[in-house]
């Protein structure tokens, strides 16, 4: 894999299932304790670092990311912008960032995704793949609400991933941070809308299963998304046990 990886985070969407927080900003413009949602997962790719990073956002609100965070030079990155009309799911608003990618491999991270640690290993990990996609999974007492994988009967390789299943086959969510190789946007130009209307990131990542270059990681320490009532308490309330007891999280 060439190793000069690019960072791309995505985040658009109108938030409705945090109304009346998100009716006049971004969701990924709220607090996240001592800082906006948005700060999490810039640092995280720059701590990895992943100090080229395309931000993909939306809506109404787009403005206020320049004004936050002009050129990512106070966050150590450098930081570009793209503009995503209307809700097409998380694979269509991957798909603008071919340009910026231009043949390199990508990590890319959904900006409502908050972690306690680092993805090093996992980036190092996908760095030493000769091609394909690597995913971070996350073991969670509530699969239902994310995309879940299927391990095969080895262990070691992902057989399938189902998206938001009623009844989930395993525990192992699929965190939204995944690395990909310069073929993600041929595969998701072969993906169609789904019931929802979206183009799904877990039918992209099914075709890398289906062409076995699929790996995944596991990844330490507490995972959250941010994107509900529930889990933005949660992500705040864990971001101040980080930020007050430093020690605890990186041991
Ligand atoms: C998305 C993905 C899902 C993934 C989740 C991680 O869901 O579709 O596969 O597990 O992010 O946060 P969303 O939160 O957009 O509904």
């Amino acid at each position: 894999m060439k190793p000069h990886l690019k960072g791309i985070i995505l985040a658009g969407g109108l938030g409705t299932r945090l109304l009346p927080l998100t009716k006049i900003t971004n969701k990924h413009l709220l607090p996240v304790y001592d800082r906006p949602m948005i700060y999490h997962p810039i640092e995280m790719l720059v701590r990895a670092g992943i100090e080229e990073v395309l931000l993909v956002t939306g809506g109404h609100n787009a403005g206020d990311f320049l004004r936050l965070l002009e050129n990512g030079e106070e966050l150590n990155c450098s930081l570009r912008y793209a503009y995503q009309r209307g809700e097409g799911g998380i694979a269509a608003a991957l798909a603008l960032a071919k340009d910026f990618a231009a043949g390199s491999p990508i990590c890319v991270v959904l900006g409502d995704n908050l972690i306690e640690r680092d993805i090093i290993a996992a980036k190092d990990a996908f760095l030493s793949q000769s091609r394909g996609a690597r995913l971070l999974l996350k073991e969670v007492p509530d699969p239902e609400r994310f995309g879940v994988a299927v391990l095969d009967a080895s262990g070691a390789k992902i057989a399938r991933i189902e998206e938001k299943p009623i009844r989930p086959p395993s525990n192992l969510a699929v965190t939204g941070i995944y690395f990909y190789d310069e073929t993600v946007f041929d595969k998701i130009a072969r993906c169609r809308p789904s019931a929802r209307q979206e183009l799904e990131i877990t039918d992209v990542n099914n075709l890398y299963i289906a062409e076995g270059t699929l790996e995944f990681s596991r990844l330490e320490g507490w995972w959250t998304d941010a994107g509900t009532f529930e889990s933005l308490l949660r992500s705040q309330n864990l971001i101040a046990q980080r930020v007050q007891r430093p020690s605890r999280a990186s041991g």
